[in-house]
């Protein structure tokens, strides 16, 4: 007996991974640095399907029918290139290694090339859905050759979650394009879960609503435009009481936010592609901040919050819950925005509808808007420049407007921070202002450096010579 897919690296995702394809009826062949993990899960979950046990690296590829299919799933980093190291030797041209980690795009793409010049195939795979995903369908978003893909793509295809009986798994585009869409989608992710974190911080600092509460408000949010998975466990988090005290779960956890990386790199290379992720960069450092925790207890101390009361609109919840959604709203704007510069940057073909077609079941952010978002760019002519711009969206945000101002406007005078309302409120200001103080900051750049500007009324550069006679010449293109 031959497996049609090896897994090496059986922690929890791996092995859940790893028993969803013997589930769908695959033979799967199990590798382990420490065969204990492989023979606990043997002995728990042997009877999901049918499994080779292996003990080497050797046995793993031996055990595997041919083109190999080897799914490294271990720590993202050095752990992956020293299981590579050790898997190459051993693989034949055609072969296909796939890593289904959170693995940093531009790893991906160094992997990829170096393996391409031994003939064989490198497919890094974004996997979403958590511990629960991986064993019952995760979202599946994989990159690599469209070659590896045609003989990979089935088997992804069948373990992945299904939207209306659609496969929540599609070839995304070459190297390290299935990684890098994961790391956007992680992105929106920690926007999301701060977004939800400032609407819980205004109901219960702003307008005194307890967790247990507010459980019920989040139950009654997610049966309309915000529903979604997130909303959902917010739910089921806020209204968990803590056995020992009795209190309110929330209370009794600590409240520094950590992170494995993948939103900073989102941010990071938003940087780089020149994309203004603004919300999603804001939840990266409102979780730096919430750890910077001996600043944090000497802050209080020492800096003033709001003085005097304030008078909450009579709307407040409803408007939270606006402000929730448009600001939600940017942060896919931004996510979106983000993959559309790395598609010219890196030359991938991302089809935006599918991206987002696939981010509606399985995974983390999957949301009803979700299938909106799809259908607004199902037709490549009618490709919206920004997502705020599509008719359907352009309306939602304009009756959200109102009351995002509100809360925004709210939450600074009580003195509570919202920094991803803020930032996605002045993005979209910042968007459909008709002009923007970059002309001042254009004019001081000549000022002080010759870094020279355009005119509003005709082509060229233009220089002014601030320190003689202040009249204007044309720039001279020095390169
Ligand atoms: C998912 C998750 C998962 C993990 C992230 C975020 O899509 O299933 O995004 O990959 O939760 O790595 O983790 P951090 O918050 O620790 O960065």
């Amino acid at each position: 007996m031959s497996a049609q897919i090896g897994v090496t690296g059986l922690a929890v995702m791996g092995a859940n991974l790893a028993r969803n394809l013997a589930r769908n009826g695959y033979t799967v062949a199990l590798h382990n640095r420490s065969i204990e993990k492989t023979d606990y899960l043997l002995e728990k979950h042997g009877g999901d399907g049918e499994f080779i046990r292996t003990e080497t690296m050797q046995e793993l590829v031996d055990s595997l029918e041919k083109p190999r299919r080897v799914l490294i799933m271990v720590k993202a980093g050095a752990p992956v290139d020293s299981v590579i190291d050790s898997l190459v030797p051993l693989l034949e041209p055609g072969d296909i290694v796939i890593d289904g980690g959170n693995s940093h795009y531009e790893d991906t793409r160094r992997r990829e090339a170096a393996l391409a010049a031994h003939d064989l195939h490198f497919v890094g795979v974004g996997v979403s859905g958590g511990e629960e995903g991986a064993l019952l369908g995760p979202s599946i978003m994989p990159g690599g050759s469209r070659e590896a893909y045609d003989s990979l793509g089935p088997m992804l295809e069948k373990i992945s979650a299904k939207y209306n009986g659609e496969p929540c798994c599609r070839w995304i585009g070459t190297d390290g394009a299935g990684h890098f869409v994961k790391m956007v989608h992680n992105g929106i992710e920690y926007a999301d879960m701060q977004v939800i974190g400032e609407a819980f911080d205004l109901l219960r600092s702003g307008a005194g609503i307890e967790p247990a509460d507010q459980a019920k408000i989040f139950t009654d949010w997610n049966s309309g435009t915000l529903s979604s998975f997130l909303i959902e466990i917010t739910a089921e988090v806020l209204g968990h009481t803590d056995a020992r005290t009795g209190k309110p779960f929330v209370d009794v956890v600590v409240d520094a936010a950590g992170q494995k990386g993948t939103g900073r790199w989102t941010v990071v290379s938003a940087l780089a592609l020149g994309s203004p992720t603004s919300g999603i960069a804001e939840s990266v450092f409102a979780r730096a901040l919430s750890s910077q925790t001996e600043q944090r207890v000497l802050a209080q101390g020492i800096l003033q919050g709001h003085e005097g009361t304030v008078e909450l609109p009579e709307t407040f919840v409803e408007d939270v819950r606006l402000a929730l959604y448009a600001s939600k709203l940017v942060s896919y704007a931004q996510g979106i925005d983000m993959l559309t510069a790395a598609a010219k940057e890196y030359g991938w073909d991302l089809r935006l509808d599918e991206i987002a077609s696939l981010w509606r079941a399985g995974c983390i952010i999957r949301a009803e808007l979700l299938d909106d978002i799809m259908k607004a760019y199902a037709v490549a002519e009618e490709r919206p420049a920004n997502l705020l711009l599509t008719p359907a969206f352009a309306e939602a945000i304009a009756g959200a407007v109102p009351a995002w101002r509100r809360v925004v406007a709210t939450a600074v005078q009580l003195g509570i921070p919202v920094p991803v309302f803020s930032a996605s409120l002045a993005y979209y200001d910042g968007l459909r202002r008709p002009r923007l103080p970059a002309a001042l900051t254009q004019g001081l750049r000549d000022l002080f450096g010759a870094h020279t500007y355009n005119r509003v009324d005709g082509e060229g550069t233009f220089h002014t010579l601030w320190g003689e006679d202040r009249s204007e010449i044309e720039a001279v293109d020095t390169h």
